[in-house]
């Protein structure tokens, strides 16, 4: 296909994004996870790598065929995606998190299914390490974007984790909203970097995939220089 972008604006650009939910073992038949699509991270691969850049996707488990001309790394946890992510270090000049990575697993994931006996039963959970966070303190950090989910004071709470995380950039999604966001062909978002926003009305995941890729290349030439 042809190239989107009059000039690559990320021509020789290593960028790597995680996508997806991720998968928690709670014995060998059930998980933990979430709804995430990953069609947001996939359009953001097909976006950067029309851009001109040297695309690899981690990506948890989900029902999207591997975009043309992007390295794709299956990953199944959250500690999988970290690990993966680690391995592309000191590779990798954008990374850019958009996965839905499960904030915490079973503590001792049983290796027989688990049977059936109370009415209740209790499972104990193990916070997961922040793969974002882990990365933008890495030694050979990239530049390093994140996404922020919220239901709620969502500018907020996406500004306070652009700054505990360290980040450069973060992507705020409402998903209080049901017709856009999760599991939805159409997102709308805000991005905050340093002191600045900028909002993008909904729109398809495609077509903000783009935009997106056009300001992450902004900043980062920015930050380059
Ligand atoms: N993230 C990550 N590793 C985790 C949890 C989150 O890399 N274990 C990343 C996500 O990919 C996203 C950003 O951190 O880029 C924010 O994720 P989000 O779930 O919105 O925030 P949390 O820090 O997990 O906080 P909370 O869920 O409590 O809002
Ligand atoms: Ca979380």
């Amino acid at each position: 296909a042809a190239s989107l972008f009059e000039s690559g604006s990320l021509t020789g650009a290593r960028v790597v994004i995680t996508a997806g939910p991720t998968r928690e073992a709670i014995d060998p038949v059930r998980y933990i996870s979430n709804h995430s699509s990953g069609k947001m991270g996939y359009a953001l691969a097909e976006a950067a790598r029309d851009a001109g850049a040297q695309v690899t996707l981690i990506s948890g488990p989900v029902n999207l065929p591997a975009p043309e001309r992007v390295q794709v790394i299956d990953v199944v946890s959250a500690r999988d995606m970290l690990e993966a992510s680690l391995a592309r270090m000191g590779h990798c000049d954008i990374f850019i998190a958009s996965a839905a990575v499960a904030d915490y697993r079973p503590l001792s994931p049983e290796a027989q299914k688990i049977k059936k006996s109370g009415e209740t039963v209790e499972l104990t959970l193990i916070k997961n390490p922040d793969v974002v966070a882990t990365i933008a303190a890495h030694e050979q950090r990239p530049f390093t974007v994140g996404f922020a989910a919220e239901t709620q004071d969502v500018d907020s709470y996406a500004r306070g984790k652009l700054v505990a995380k360290k980040l450069d950039m973060i992507v705020a999604n409402d998903v209080s909203r049901n017709d856009i966001g999760f599991n939805s062909d159409m997102n709308a978002v805000s991005v905050f970097w340093n002191e600045n926003q900028q909002s993008f009305a909904p729109r398809s995941k495609t077509g903000l995939a783009i935009e997106l890729i056009e300001l992450i290349a902004h900043r980062y030439q920015h930050y380059n220089d």
